[in-house]
């Protein structure tokens, strides 16, 4: 039987550290205290004009691709999560493989679950793999999202920030990836969308993320917990023996409270929400990315990763580092 598991991890954000501060000096009406007490935020990356989401997740890939001791050449399949593609075709993944250089004929496509988007594509990937029809993925979470921010909206443009996270994920005969769910309430798009979209050559609708904060809130929480449990429930491992919880970094409060309702002590959540803010699909291949690096998370260790963002969706993946 075929697993698949993660062989190395990669992370790129754009320029400087953007401060809360640095916000309010912009002319934005907020305050540092107002962002770090309610969000965990202090300060965010964001591109300079003319910087792409290709250019990050690219990026990132080499340094995915560099801890993995693997070359481009090495690779048969590029998932790229994104909300934020280069263009509206060809896809974001089809020029990240141009870009790489990987073998022609490997295939390549964007998916698009919002800031669920990495812990689905995670999922899409570790199915080809156990099918046996691919044996190395590169799985990218990558966002622009200051492109699609309005900086006159305190509610929302204090929350993103820009950056992009990737694993290779390879077949092996030892299970990594141990269990995975993906949902979706399609019912809830209203509460977190971006509702413009291009056509006869206009800009249709709103080109900006609107969000009902508090719905997405409480909507989070509960999923979060909800789908944590499920994958340890598939997994029939006992909580006990889980080492860290990789939520999607959105806001420190969700993460804290998904943490107390499942039973996760604070220490074995891996947070980063306070160095780049809400990355999005990049947020949690980011936040591993952190954690491997900084040494917290070692091979053998039992790691759940969980997204969950516009759509509704919602998703997580349970794994052996
Ligand atoms: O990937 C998923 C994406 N989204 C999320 O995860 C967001 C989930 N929601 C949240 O994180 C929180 O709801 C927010 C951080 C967005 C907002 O926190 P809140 O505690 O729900 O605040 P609120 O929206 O109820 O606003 C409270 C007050 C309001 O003022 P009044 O009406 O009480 O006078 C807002 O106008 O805070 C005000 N406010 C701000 N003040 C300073 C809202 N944004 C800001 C701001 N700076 N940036």
């Amino acid at each position: 039987m075929m697993f698949s598991r993660i062989a190395g991890t990669g992370g790129f954000v754009p320029g400087a550290p953007v401060t809360n501060q640095d916000l309010v000096d912009r002319g934005i009406d907020t305050s540092d205290e107002w962002v770090s007490e309610r969000t965990g935020i202090r300060c965010r990356h964001l591109v300079s004009d003319g910087m792409s989401t290709s250019q990050l997740a690219i990026e990132a890939a080499r340094r995915a691709l560099e801890s993995a001791g693997l070359k481009a050449a090495d690779l048969d399949m590029v998932i790229v999560a994104t909300t934020t593609p280069d263009m509206v075709f060809p896809s974001t993944a089809c020029l990240v493989q141009g870009a790489l250089g990987m073998p022609v004929g490997a295939a390549a496509f964007d998916l698009q679950a919002v800031c669920s988007g990495f812990v689905y594509a995670l999922t899409v990937a570790d199915k080809f793999i156990r099918s046996g029809s691919h044996r190395r993925v590169l799985v990218i979470g990558a966002e622009t999202l200051s492109r699609i921010l309005d900086w006159t909206d305190r509610g929302t443009c204090v929350l993103f920030g820009d950056g992009a996270g990737a694993v290779i994920l390879e077949a092996d005969e030892t299970p990594g990836i141990l269990a995975t769910a993906m949902h979706a309430d399609g019912s809830q798009a209203g509460i977190l969308s971006v509702s413009g979209q291009v056509s006869g050559g206009n800009l249709i609708g709103c080109p900006f993320i609107r969000m009902d904060g508090q719905a997405v809130f409480k909507y989070a929480v509960r999923v979060l917990s909800e789908v944590a449990q499920e994958v340890l429930d598939q997994a029939v491992l006992p909580l006990v023996q889980l080492d860290w919880l990789i939520p999607h970094q959105a806001n420190i409060r969700i993460m804290q409270a998904t943490a107390k309702k499942l039973g996760v002590l604070p220490e074995r959540v891996v947070v980063t929400v306070d160095r780049h803010g809400n990355t999005s699909a990049a947020s949690v291949p980011l936040a591993l990315d952190v954690a491997v690096r900084d040494g917290r998370i070692k091979r053998g260790q039992t790691v759940l990763v969980e997204g969950v963002g516009g759509g509704f969706t919602w998703g997580a993946a349970l794994l052996r580092y």
